[in-house]
């Protein structure tokens, strides 16, 4: 809009519901790979220009809360990088110290190693000039300034589907022209682009879950800080003071989506106790999960996926810094063309730096398929459900996924994915149904929360949600 278009915001739901409601906003250039993996695999040039990226992405955020007079708790802190979350003792000093040095020699920034960091007390990286803010506060103060002079937003929109002839997505049976469409959806809608080069894309990204708890400590004894540790998959601590105290927030104990969804509540329970031995006084007041989307070779896909359509997606820990970059990158496309950072992040890229993971991250589509289609469904009666109840089986000739919520009558939906046709799980921790292929997630009652899938698991006829 500050560029003098017109401009429609379509959201499925509310503005900061999905991922961006979930994240602990750490604001950081500093990617899951550790620098050593950036430069073998894509060079010392790349590593230096990424790092820049991320530099510009946090400087338009800084910018757009100082002249939009945002108010949102952004604060600049630390951020600490240590061996292993859980056994602090036990630390690799030199890689530690060799990250440090190559965030020093080759991206130029401030990095050094510290014997002993403040509070976990161990050896790590500190990277000064991070930042931290109120991920709600931001984007909906953000989204409160488009409307006005021909542009809106609209909540609760749901694009169903796009019109090629006419360059129009239907939404609530609205129909919306323009001339450029941004996707900006997690895993991007197909829109405009044929099933091939979708589903090549889709081979290239995986949904992983995230959880995280949080708990109070008080009074304040902490410093204000980031911290993450290098296993893989990494764990992160947050520590932000309050009036009240220190609030802690420790995340991690990622999994491939809807595979294990079953044991998401065990997820909780492992961050629970090992936030106690690190703080055995703090008191665990809230816990949640989110998605993060990771791509084959680490990097996101930002850019032109087909003439006047932009996607975004494959953020990884990174998703309010790429969100933002992908927002500035997708402005100059359209006043300009290209964006200067276009080859950083392009979608058509083929060189694979990492095929064996790309071989093991597609082995999950025809396994799970294969186990849906071949896997014994036992005969279920949805309406023998107590509240709470989920049950996942055969009713009525049909493979249906059922629940009763602890207040209301059952919901009765087809089991199978819409999106290419693999059976969901019940994740009993968010309380949605995941997709072990390619990580789609549905609402209890079957919308979608999070593609691929595009369309809600169909709701059987004698459904009473
Ligand atoms: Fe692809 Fe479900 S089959 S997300």
């Amino acid at each position: 809009r500050q560029a003098g278009m017109r401009v429609i915001l379509l959201e499925r739901g509310q503005i900061s519901e999905g991922e961006t409601g979930h994240t602990t906003s750490h604001l950081t250039n500093i990617l899951d790979m550790r620098q050593k993996e950036i430069i073998s695999t894509f060079g010392e040039k790349y590593a230096q220009q990424i790092w820049a990226a991320g530099d510009a992405a946090i400087e338009q955020i800084k910018e757009n809360v100082a002249a939009g007079n945002i108010t949102c708790d952004l604060k600049e802190i630390p951020g600490y990088l240590i061996s292993n979350m859980d056994a602090t003792q036990d630390s690799d000093i030199e890689s530690l110290k060799k990250e440090a040095q190559l965030v020093k020699d080759v991206c130029h920034a401030s990095a050094d190693y510290q014997e002993s960091i403040p509070d976990l007390n161990c050896p790590g990286v500190h990277y000064p000039g991070q930042y931290k803010f109120h991920p709600y506060k931001y984007v909906s103060q953000l989204a409160s300034k488009i409307p006005g002079n021909g542009c809106a937003v609209f909540e609760k929109s749901n694009v169903d589907s796009f019109d090629e002839k006419s360059r129009a997505v239907m939404a609530n049976g609205y129909r919306v022209n323009f001339r450029y469409v941004f996707i900006a959806t997690h895993v991007p809608l197909q829109g405009f682009v044929n099933t091939a080069s979708a589903m090549l894309l889709q081979t290239k990204i995986s949904g992983y879950s995230t959880y995280a708890v949080g708990g109070w400590l008080s009074p304040k004894t902490l410093q204000e800080a980031l911290y993450w540790d290098a296993k893989d998959p990494y764990s992160y601590l947050r520590v932000d003071h309050h009036e009240k105290g220190d609030y802690i927030i420790l995340g991690g104990e990622d999994h491939k989506t809807g595979q294990n969804a079953d044991q998401s509540a065990q997820c909780y329970t492992n961050l629970e106790s090992r936030i106690q031995k690190l703080f055995p006084k703090i008191k665990i007041a809230d816990h949640w999960s989110g998605q993060v989307i990771e791509t084959v070779d680490g990097m996101p896909y930002i850019g032109e996926v087909t003439e006047g359509q932009f996607i975004a997606t494959g953020f990884s820990g990174n998703g309010i810094t790429f969100g933002t970059l992908a927002a500035m990158m997708g402005l100059e496309v359209l006043l300009n063309g290209r964006s200067r950072w276009d080859p950083l992040f392009d979608i058509h890229r083929k060189k694979l730096a990492a095929i064996d993971d790309y071989i093991v991250e597609n082995k999950d589509y025809p396994l799970y398929m294969a186990k849906g289609c071949l896997q014994h469904f036992n005969k279920i009666d949805p309406h023998t459900l107590k509240p709470g109840e989920v049950g996942v089986g055969n009713y009525g000739g049909k493979k249906v996924a059922a629940y009763r919520p602890e207040k209301g009558e059952h919901v009765i939906l087809s089991a199978i994915c819409p999106h290419m046709g693999c059976v969901v799980a019940w994740n009993g921790a968010e309380k949605t149904w995941d997709c072990p292929c390619h990580g789609s997630r549905f609402m209890s009652t079957g919308e979608v929360m999070a593609g691929p899938a595009e369309s809600p698991l169909a709701k059987l006829p004698d459904s009473k949600g």
